[in-house]
């Protein structure tokens, strides 16, 4: 049989690539011309199109358009993958990554969501979940799911099955497919065990919203061999979005060759053995490196907690200037340093900056106590109870981290920022529908705030910048029924 030869020219290598470029991110760039051009003809050939021009038509007409651009970006993709590619990130997942998350997590909300972005055939994703399993021993007491998602359905309908013939077994070590693979059908599959603790969905990652609703947010994200295949501009667009799904403290981990150099500033890149992975690092103010006074008080009656004669006690912070205590070389905060005895609004001024301190140099335990003697003398200031719902949220303490934001905006209910704390906190107990609710009163109040107010405590990060990531959370939580 002769093979039809199909040419490419120059107005049809255009059109097609930006139609291509637009649905899936993919960019052919002009040294990619004749793998195009065989893809094209392979999908020209299929629908008895005469012509790529023919062929584009056909693409491009309303009653064809969706199955046959699902099935030519099928066709395009490059599906290449294997068992625990990369192993300085798996050591990496299982030695830092997956004990840290655990230690945060444990005695509060036990749950972890990994999510494999571009999973093609699923190796990485079931990869994800037996090092979940390698590591902990007690992995059925944690709410645990992996989800992979790509946009070729084949590859996804494979990855379903967890069934591979021995040749794709590479990346596999003996002790592994003892453990968590069974010999069937001349190949092997994955044990039940590993396969339910994945889900499959197909997700184009450049024209779906982020599947936040199936997961919720995420503590690991790997995207890897994806975005390479992206125009900076898409690629951008797309790590973007996962810093927004990313829990705080989340991890991303990319393909060996990739970069977020010149794409993204939000992410930290860690060392952590022998791979660099990208780590969600918080805006500042809302990490706890800088901070926020109070101003207004409300008149209803009081929580548990916060004593009535110390209501009205006036912010003496306003009037200060002095710098904070001294550090100690040590990294504490050097004795004595506010040892003296001093009037009740200095030594709370003075315990507020000690607590501050210790917030940036990460001593979150030295802090809280340091806040307590500071609440004992006045329990009215908003700022009080900010600063230890942030110390609380850094012990992974959200029982408390919540009830002290909210006694924040109970002292001062304008504290825009610590609505959003609050709405940060439910959404990721996937209290969904509240922490919408939370988002819009963070929204309101900072719309009402003069901008300057925080402007100076967001840094560099920006009012605007968390007026869109709130507006981004309403519009994308709003309306799921948890
Ligand atoms: C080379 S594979 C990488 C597989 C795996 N992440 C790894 O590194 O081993 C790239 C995968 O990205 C998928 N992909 C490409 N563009 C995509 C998009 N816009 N949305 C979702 N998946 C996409 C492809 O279908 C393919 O399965």
């Amino acid at each position: 049989m002769k093979l039809k030869h199909y040419t490419l020219t120059e107005e049809d290598f255009e059109r097609f690539r930006q139609l291509i470029n637009q649905t899936s991110g993919i960019f052919f760039d002009r040294g990619k011309w004749d793998i195009l051009r065989l893809g094209l003809s392979d999908r020209a050939l299929a629908v008895g199109a005469d012509t790529l021009s023919d062929y584009y038509e056909y693409l491009t007409t309303d009653d064809y358009r969706e199955e046959e651009l699902r099935r030519l970006l099928e066709h395009l993709s490059v599906q290449e993958t294997q068992f625990f590619r990369n192993l300085p990130q798996f050591d990496a997942l299982r030695k830092f990554v997956i004990p840290e998350i655990v230690g945060r997590k444990a005695g509060t909300y036990r749950n972890i969501r990994f999510w494999s972005a571009g999973c093609s055939t699923g190796q990485e994703p079931y990869s994800m979940a037996m090092s979940l399993l390698d590591v902990l021993p007690d992995a059925d007491s944690w709410d645990i799911r992996v989800m992979g998602t790509d946009l070729n359905e084949q590859a996804l309908d494979t990855a379903r099955q967890g069934w591979y013939p021995e040749r794709k077994l590479t990346g596999m070590d003996r002790k592994h497919i003892e453990r968590y693979m069974v010999p069937m059908d001349g190949g092997y599959r994955l044990t039940e065990e590993v396969r339910n603790m994945v889900d499959f969905h197909r997700l184009n990652l450049v024209t779906d919203p982020l599947p936040i609703e199936r997961i919720g947010t995420c503590d690991v994200i790997f995207c890897r061999n994806v975005i390479i295949y992206f125009t900076h501009e898409t690629a951008k667009f797309v790590v973007e979005h996962f810093f927004d799904i990313l829990n705080p403290g989340g991890y991303l981990f990319l393909g060996h060759s990739e970069t977020l150099w010149k794409m993204s500033n939000k992410y930290s890149l860690v060392e952590l053995g022998d791979a660099f992975i990208y780590k969600k690092s918080l805006p500042r103010g809302i990490n706890g490196r800088r901070f926020i006074s109070d101003r207004r008080m409300r008149s209803a009656p009081l929580p548990p907690g916060i004593e009535e004669d110390r209501r009205k006690r006036p912010d003496r912070r306003a009037e200060r200037t002095e710098p904070l205590p001294e550090v100690a070389e040590s990294g504490g905060v050097r004795e004595g340093a506010v040892a003296e005895k001093e009037p009740e609004g200095e030594q709370v001024f003075s315990s507020v900056e000690e607590a501050k301190t210790l917030l940036e140099l990460g001593d979150y335990d030295k802090a809280v106590t340091a806040l307590e003697r500071a609440l004992d003398t006045d329990s009215t200031r908003a700022e009080l109870h900010f600063l230890m719902g942030l110390a609380h949220e850094k012990r992974d303490d959200l029982v408390s981290a919540s009830e002290s934001f909210r006694k924040t905006i109970y002292c001062d209910d304008h504290f825009s920022i610590a609505y959003f704390h609050i709405a940060s906190i439910l959404e990721h107990t996937g209290q969904l529908k509240a922490a919408t609710r939370e988002y819009r009163h963070a929204v309101r109040y900072l719309r009402q705030d003069d901008p300057r107010r925080w402007e100076k405590e967001l840094d560099d990060y920006g009012v605007e910048s968390l007026l869109n990531l709130c507006e981004w959370k309403i519009e994308n939580l709003g309306g799921l029924e948890t």
